[in-house]
């Protein structure tokens, strides 16, 4: 059984990427899966999701014929990697693509952060994922050894451009971000033996839940600076599907994000923030 796994579905980006695997029918490993596992906490949006996407599957004869399980999972819980080990061990599945999208992350002064949520970002944001990736990565060998050079099984992480530089008033989630992408690229590395590619996606603002989450309010909007590149799922996703099939390692995301990105190499970080001030 040839499966993909989206951690984070129940909402925006991960969202996204189901839709889009399901409906526009975007293949890995040279066919469609037979089942997309969509994993987050929230069991009635996930549920909403498959419904969603198996009524839109039913009208359209030429989508995928994937079927999708829906997985609640507390990420964060001490028996995350436990429970999904002992579920792949007993379905035994070839894993094609594994998306790590869950993610979040609290914004203001550090010391305004309780130690609750500190900690959620870190598990979440660097633990879980790298953990996820590890027991996924078994059921991902030996179809990348099997498979035809440059059509083998793909991981795309999503991490954030915050993650190019320490962000004063985010600076616990723009930290984890950096170990997304120092992980990925690293890993990316160590895999291409076994045929597999590991995409890390650096976007800027994207209007989804993230903010509002990250604020604590449900109102809450992008403001000052990044409300100037707010960008959307719907141009985002399918631009990091296409990445991932290349097989690209990296994945910056629009304009502003790459002068960042390139500023982050050149420019002293002292420099950078000067400039940040200045533009608020
Ligand atoms: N939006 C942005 O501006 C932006 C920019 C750059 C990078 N990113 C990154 O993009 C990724 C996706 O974020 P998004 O913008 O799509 O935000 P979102 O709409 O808030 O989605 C976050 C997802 O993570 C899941 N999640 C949160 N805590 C979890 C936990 N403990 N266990 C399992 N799942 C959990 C949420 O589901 P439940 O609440 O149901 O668990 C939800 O499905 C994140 O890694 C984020 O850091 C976002």
């Amino acid at each position: 059984m040839n499966i993909a796994v989206i951690t984070g579905a129940s909402s925006g980006m991960g969202k996204e990427f189901a839709r889009r695997l399901i409906l526009e029918k975007d293949e890995f490993c040279g066919a469609p899966f037979d089942e997309l596992w969509i994993i987050a906490r929230s069991q009635d949006k996930l549920q909403e999701l498959k419904e969603e996407l198996d009524s839109a599957r039913l009208s359209d004869n030429t989508a995928n014929p994937t079927s999708i399980r829906v997985i609640p999972m507390d990420l964060t819980a001490s028996d995350t990697t436990s429970s999904l080990s002992a579920l792949l061990q007993q379905e035994k599945p070839s894993v094609c693509l594994l998306i790590n999208c869950a993610g979040m992350g609290k914004s203001g002064a550090f010391e305004t952060q309780s130690v609750e949520d500190t900690h959620s970002a870190i598990t979440l944001n660097c633990t879980a994922l790298s953990e996820v990736t590890s027991v996924m990565l078994p059921y991902m060998i030996p179809l990348g050894d099997s498979s035809p050079k440059g059509k083998g099984p793909r991981i795309l992480n999503i991490a954030s451009s915050a993650g190019f530089l320490p962000q004063p008033n985010f600076a616990v989630y723009a930290a984890t971000k950096s170990y997304v992408i120092s992980f990925s690229r690293a890993l990316d590395q160590e895999v291409r033996r076994h045929n597999i590619a590991v995409t890390c996606v650096c976007p800027g603002p994207v209007d989804t839940n993230f903010i509002k989450v990250s604020k604590n309010d449900p109102n809450a909007s992008f403001t000052g600076f990044k409300a100037k590149f707010v960008t959307t799922v719907d141009k985002l996703i399918p631009a990091s599907i296409k990445a991932s099939q290349k097989g690209r390692s990296m994945l910056v995301f629009g304009f502003g994000q790459k002068c960042l990105h390139l500023a982050s190499k050149i420019l002293p970080t002292r420099l950078i923030f000067f400039f940040e001030k200045g533009m608020k």
